[in-house]
């Protein structure tokens, strides 16, 4: 088994990066073209509810960008997307737990099969020097005490969880079988400008902006780290040269807490008080608490810029900024949304 090596840096490489019109990866491809202002970048996107052209805005018309609207699924868009890439970065995924639980299905056929049609591509890709599969903590389940290693077992405990924990150990497989440089990232919670609103804090922070209430699950007791999104994509970025190809690098905030004290602090934060919570019924098979061990990146020479208290900040400031950027996202949102998984009453 041979497997290819990375060399430092070159002037200008071809990137693909799937999602790039989500949360996350529009954060990396910002990140890259501070980073690398001459890589060619393009971004294959299937465009789901999630994602957001306006995310992508300030790079319609640069000669090195490219958008491709398709899905990771399909071979033709994939081959076409990939062809003479240097780097794969793929955050294209279904992502949403709540959704898991009411349609497993889209989950496994997106975060599965699509990066087994990703893997497949970059096989025939000779000049490929990484991929880097983006999965989550969540594959490692729940911890009641003590931080996941990188080789602690998986234990996923939702469809969602479930499904990424396939497409990682895939992705794992094809380094191990063909030589592929495959890393694999495992981040915790990521909060941050352009994240569609169903997921936590840009919902309470777009609530608490228009005086609503905050529906927080159960008592709130759920333990979560969070990361700040640039510092998640510094990390990725950094493993792209400084990784090892078959290594699975975990990337966390080192920020931990209960829900319920991470709304405190975005009522204190934004000048409002507990009445703006309205708690309601909790999701099921909720896991507890995640925690991650950083030091194998720590030792590479990544630390996060942001603690919590500087996160929640800009994370405010920029949905304050931005009204024209989710306001419509929210107008548009699915009343199932608010009535069915954040509506049930305790
Ligand atoms: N958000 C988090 O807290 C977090 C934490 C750890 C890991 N992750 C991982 O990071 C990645 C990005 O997450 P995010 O929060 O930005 O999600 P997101 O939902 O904001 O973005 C996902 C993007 O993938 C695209 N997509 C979905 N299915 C596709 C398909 N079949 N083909 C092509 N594109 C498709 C969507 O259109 C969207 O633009 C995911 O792999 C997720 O599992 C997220």
């Amino acid at each position: 088994m041979t497997v290819r090596k990375t060399s430092g840096a070159p002037a200008a490489r071809t990137w693909l990066v799937t999602g790039g019109a989500g949360f996350i990866g529009s954060n990396f491809v910002h990140l890259l073209f501070a980073q690398e202002p001459n890589a060619r970048v393009r971004v294959l996107d299937k465009l789901t509810y999630s994602a957001n052209l306006k995310n992508l805005q300030l790079f319609r018309g640069r000669k090195n960008f490219q958008f491709i609207k398709g899905d990771i699924c399909d071979a033709r868009a994939v081959a076409r997307a990939m062809a003479g890439a240097d780097v794969v970065v793929n955050f294209a995924a279904e992502t949403a737990v709540d959704r898991s639980i009411d349609d497993p299905h889209t989950f496994l056929r997106t975060d599965v099969e699509g990066v087994h049609t990703l893997l497949q591509q970059a096989r025939k890709e000779p000049q490929l020097k990484r991929f880097i599969q983006i999965s989550t903590d969540e594959v490692y389940g729940q911890i009641k005490r003590g931080s996941f290693y990188e080789n602690s077992e998986l234990r996923p405990r939702n469809p969602y969880a479930a499904a990424k924990a396939g497409g990682d150990r895939l992705a794992y497989s094809f380094f191990a079988t063909y030589g592929l440089p495959v890393i694999i990232t495992r981040a915790s919670n990521n909060y941050g400008p352009r994240a569609y609103l169903e997921k936590m804090i840009p919902l309470f922070v777009t609530n608490l902006l228009d005086g609503q209430k905050v529906p927080v699950y159960g008592a709130g007791l759920q333990i979560r780290d969070w990361l700040y999104v640039s510092d998640h994509c510094r990390a990725v970025h950094m493993l792209v040269d400084r990784g090892v190809s078959g290594e699975v690098y975990n990337v966390g905030g080192g920020q931990e807490c209960t829900n319920i004290s991470l709304v405190r602090r975005m009522l204190k934060l934004m000048q409002r008080d507990e009445r703006s919570i309205k708690f309601v019924q909790d999701r099921p098979g909720h896991d507890f608490r995640y925690s991650l061990d950083c030091s194998k990146l720590q030792r590479l020479g990544w630390r996060p810029e942001h603690n919590l208290r500087s996160g929640l900040r800009s994370t405010i400031d920029w949905y304050s900024a931005n009204e024209d950027w989710w306001r419509p996202v929210k107008a548009n949102m699915e009343r199932r949304f608010f009535t069915g998984y954040w509506g049930r009453k305790r």
